[in-house]
């Protein structure tokens, strides 16, 4: 309890524990006096030893904040307050309520804009809103039956590459398919080259935000050393790579039916009548392409660890995709009647929420998160990771239970406790998609392979990248047991 009225000061280090509550309600320049923090470990005087447990292991530290100290937790490193909002009422409160006195944190923004430039990701206010409604007609269903097939396509190739009896490392294998998958919805043509050589930029550019997110004196770009001047040829490649493809399209002035031909043409009928600049076009093929590969992928190689580990759920699937699918491709038709093979992803989105944490908030005036005191500039902590690991608000958290989402158990699930893809205004706009598309994967690959931990395949780490991923990649031994050529093997 000292920690939840630890002094606005000294945050409970203990120096002026006598003065505690009083002097918190009459020297504090906080707008709301009678409020308190909430609770949180004491972090000293600048909060190094906690800085320290942050970097070295963000996904324990945060974990043990919310088994220690509860639904919501301050923490401060010298001026600065962090919030760590795991209830999912605050979750709704910032994201969705109260969304604009808590808009995405600064110094997080201008890392992300040197990638993504003014794309989706990184603005706010009206040119988002704008930005919003012209990239959502590349989500409409007519545009989500063509990623389809390209999904069943590419799916069926990766199928066919494998052999009948082997070992694969599941997360380069899900990367190249989700990436060569969004090459195709984005760019129509197929260019497989490019976009391997766009992902290795962004893979090295994604690791370095990494890096400087989790820096607390983030150095300057232009410094003359190797890791900086990497940076520059990586945002230079993959900047020139997209204004190529973009500048050839626009010059040609050809329909190609994908997102880049749609976005070229979108008008924004709602609201000015106007249409994107090339600029813009650019920062959102980049922002949609860099959001919708790596994260899908995440999300399907973790969905493979845990059914090579729960093999009644993998047969379950396996039956599902074999009645529905029958010896036919999958299509956009079948998403709806996969309801189990739904369930099984939905869960290991729960369980391995490929964004882990989302972008950090600021809060942009003296405000509160479930009567908790949150001073104006306090960084806000949502993480996915804690929230749908809790067992707070899920029974049995760490089991790996598809049925939890079955049409009459939703209810059971708190509003927001779930929040894999975000919520609020900024919820992630390839949400349909990339369920589609990880179902339809899901389907199609196990009515063709069984999947098993490999022999040599050691205790499975969580790397928290941008997107979480197995550390060091995850070995399985696949058994074919359907092929369209061959029928039943
Ligand atoms: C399993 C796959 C995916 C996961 C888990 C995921 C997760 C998320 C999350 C959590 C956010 C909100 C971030 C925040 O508020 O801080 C987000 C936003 C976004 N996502 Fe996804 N995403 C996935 C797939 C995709 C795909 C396939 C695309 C596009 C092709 C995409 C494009 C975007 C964009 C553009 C935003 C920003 C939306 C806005 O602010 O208006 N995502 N995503």
């Amino acid at each position: 309890m000292l920690q939840a009225i630890a002094c606005y000061y000294c945050n409970g280090i203990g120096t002026c524990k006598r003065l505690l509550v009083n002097f918190t309600r009459s020297h504090s320049r906080y707008s709301m006096p009678h409020l308190i923090h909430a609770p949180g470990p004491a972090t000293g005087l600048l909060g190094l030893s906690v800085a320290r447990r942050f970097s070295a292991s963000p996904i324990k530290f945060l974990t043990d904040m919310h088994d220690e100290y509860g639904p919501i937790v301050h923490l401060r490193f010298g001026p600065q307050h962090l919030i760590l909002a795991f209830a999912p009422e605050a979750i709704q409160e910032v994201l969705v309520t109260q969304n604009k006195s808590f808009p995405k944190q600064q110094q997080n923004l201008r890392a992300v804009r040197q990638i993504d430039g003014n794309g989706l990701i990184t603005t706010e206010g009206d040119f988002w809103l704008r930005q919003r409604r012209l990239v959502q007609k590349g989500f409409s269903t007519d545009h989500l039956e063509r990623y389809a097939d390209i999904t069943v396509r590419r799916t069926q190739q990766l199928l066919d590459r494998w052999p009948t009896v082997g070992e694969v490392e599941i997360c380069a294998e899900m990367t190249c398919l989700t990436l060569e998958t969004i090459a195709e919805m984005m760019f129509e043509v197929d260019m497989a080259a490019d976009a391997r050589e766009l992902a290795e930029q962004v893979e090295y550019l994604s690791e370095r935000l990494v890096v400087e997110f989790g820096s607390l004196v983030p150095l300057p770009d232009w410094l003359p050393i190797e890791s900086k001047r990497r940076k520059r040829r990586a945002l230079r490649a993959l900047h020139e790579m997209i204004r190529r493809v973009v500048s050839n399209r626009r010059r040609s002035g050809e329909d190609r039916g994908d997102m880049l031909s749609m976005l070229l043409q979108a008008v924004d009928t709602e609201g000015d009548g106007g249409k994107m600049t090339d600029a813009q076009v650019c920062d959102e093929i980049t922002t949609l392409f860099v959001a919708g590969y790596d994260t899908t992928a995440s999300g399907l190689a973790w969905t493979w660890y845990l059914l090579a580990q729960h093999p009644d759920i993998a047969e379950a699937a396996r039956c599902e995709a074999k009645e529905v699918l029958g010896d036919c491709p999958a299509s956009l038709a079948d998403f709806e009647r996969l309801p189990t093979i739904r369930q099984i992803v939905l869960e290991s989105l729960r369980l391995y929420p490929p964004a882990w944490l989302l972008m950090l908030r600021e809060a942009n005036c003296d405000t509160e998160l479930l009567g908790f005191r949150v001073p104006r500039k306090s960084w806000i902590y949502l993480v996915p990771w804690v929230t749908q690991r809790s067992p707070l608000w899920f029974a049995d958290p760490l089991r790996f239970d598809p049925a939890r989402f079955a049409t009459h158990r939703l209810a059971e699930i708190p509003a927001h406790a779930y929040f894999p893809f975000g919520a609020g205004p900024h919820r992630c706009i390839g949400e349909r998609l990339a369920l589609l598309e990880m179902t339809l994967i899901v389907a199609m690959m196990s009515r063709s392979c069984r999947f098993l931990l490999s022999a040599g395949q050691g205790p499975v780490e969580v790397e928290p990248h941008t997107a979480i991923r197995p550390r060091g990649g995850l070995r399985l031994r696949v058994e074919k047991i359907w092929g369209v050529a061959s029928g039943w093997v």
